[in-house]
């Protein structure tokens, strides 16, 4: 044991990878070291459990019948809208919109606010290190409406450059889209002293928070947002299943985005009357057993808590940066004083594919590419990046297991 991994006496690792039955699995004949945790983490068993439990136990559609499955299901969904409400401290159940994910979060957001309040001329200003998603719904409601998209420059360390936003802070800023930590650079965003500023000029401001639910509390009344953002996979809890938070008055005051059975108190052919938030957001049967999952894993979540999971992830990013960086020729993309859980590098003279083709061989699993960042790799020069990202359950023999594989497979492509 060397003296960073001495300093970890409080989070008990070990306990929590028992919970995590994947973990157990091995690749190419070696114990899996699971580092694309910032594609998706893996699912603890509660989270398991309580899905195949609602689904032996409970499943029937929501707020549609009088008999008991249909009342116990409702009650399972609505239980599990008030634990997301209480996560991420909204006032009220009725600024938690149940999504995909962050996509159609912001989807629903570019499509509903978007068309209802941006007009030509006006601008939409998300940052260089944003997500495709928190790019491409606003080029979309560009192409609709004739705004404009103005992205805020970063630096060659991967932090936001602030005296650029402080300048691109106008009047014809309509709304601010920001992600809170990037999943390409990991970078963290100062996001409430930037939404402080925003408002203070009238700007609407989301956040995409995919990457910032596992790693950190997040508290959408302190931060002042408008729109919070977050995916259940990115944080223990099942794919295909997210929220998107509002604002009480802005969703009240917004149009629906979807049409479908939920979303209505009363049709005819003349006229429908829409339900009250946040029905009115959730046309169609929803994911029932994918927001009963999500609602487990907030609860894993507290249980564990995030402020000892953000403690322990931090010693063990500044240990893997110090080992990595030791690689010759190995480069880290994204050096922000404030970061969290990913590391993104390159080796001169390799293929980020082909590193990442002898790593997993190691048994080791990294993504490779441009992460959903575009803009990212294009302004670091670099066709892709292999990058490791970190969750609640690695280990720092997971780390010197990554950074071997790492040498070796420098070795073999030089
Ligand atoms: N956006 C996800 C990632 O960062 C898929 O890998």
């Amino acid at each position: 044991m060397n003296s960073v991994q001495q300093t970890m006496t409080s989070f008990d690792v070990m306990a929590r990878r028992a919970e995590f039955p994947i973990l157990q699995r091995e690749v190419h004949g070696k114990p899996l070291v699971y580092l694309d945790n910032a594609a998706t983490a893996q699912r603890p068993q509660c989270v398991i459990d309580a899905v195949e439990n609602y689904y032996r136990m409970h499943n029937a559609n929501v707020h549609r019948g009088v008999h008991t499955l249909s009342n116990e299901s409702t009650d399972l969904y609505e239980g599990a809208r008030e634990t997301l409400r209480a996560h991420i401290n909204a006032a009220s159940v009725r600024e938690i919109i149940f999504t995909r994910g962050t996509t159609e979060s912001i989807n629903l957001v570019a499509q509903s606010f978007g068309r209802s309040q941006i007009k030509a001329g006006d601008q939409i200003l998300v940052s260089h290190m944003e997500h495709h998603s928190n790019i491409v719904p606003w080029q979309l409601l560009c192409e609709q409406t004739g705004a404009e998209l103005v992205a805020i420059p970063i630096d060659e360390q991967g932090a936001l450059d602030l005296a650029a936003l402080d300048e691109l802070l106008t009047e014809r800023v309509k709304l601010l889209g920001l992600v809170h930590i990037s999943n390409a650079l990991g970078t963290i965003n100062p996001v409430a002293e930037i939404i402080a500023k925003a408002k203070a000029m009238g700007i609407t401001t989301l956040l995409d928070g995919a990457q910032a639910l596992p790693h950190l509390n997040v508290d959408v009344q302190a931060l002042g947002c408008d729109f919070y953002c977050l995916s259940g996979h990115k944080m223990y809890g099942p794919t295909g299943i997210g929220v998107l938070y509002g604002r009480e008055a802005l969703l009240d005051a917004m149009p629906p985005w979807q049409g479908g059975g939920e979303m209505i108190a009363e049709v005819s052919f003349e006229h429908t009357v829409y339900s009250e938030l946040p029905a009115k957001f959730e046309a169609g049967t929803p994911n029932m057993a994918g927001a009963v999952g999500l609602g487990e894993a907030a609860r894993y979540l507290q249980r564990v808590g995030l402020d000892q999971i953000a403690a322990y992830e931090h010693e063990l990013l500044e240990y893997a940066t110090q080992q990595l960086q030791e690689v010759k020729g190995l480069r880290i993309i994204g050096q922000a004083p404030n970061k969290a859980s990913v590391i993104a590098f390159v080796i001169d003279g390799t293929h980020p594919h082909d590193l990442g083709t002898l790593i997993d061989l190691e048994g080791v699993a990294v993504r490779t590419g441009h992460h959903c960042a575009m803009p990212v790799t294009r302004f670091f020069k670099v066709p892709a990046t292999a990058r490791a990202s970190f969750a609640l359950y690695n280990t720092f023999d997971e780390v010197d297991r990554l950074v071997a594989a790492v040498h070796k497979a420098r070795e073999m492509l030089l």
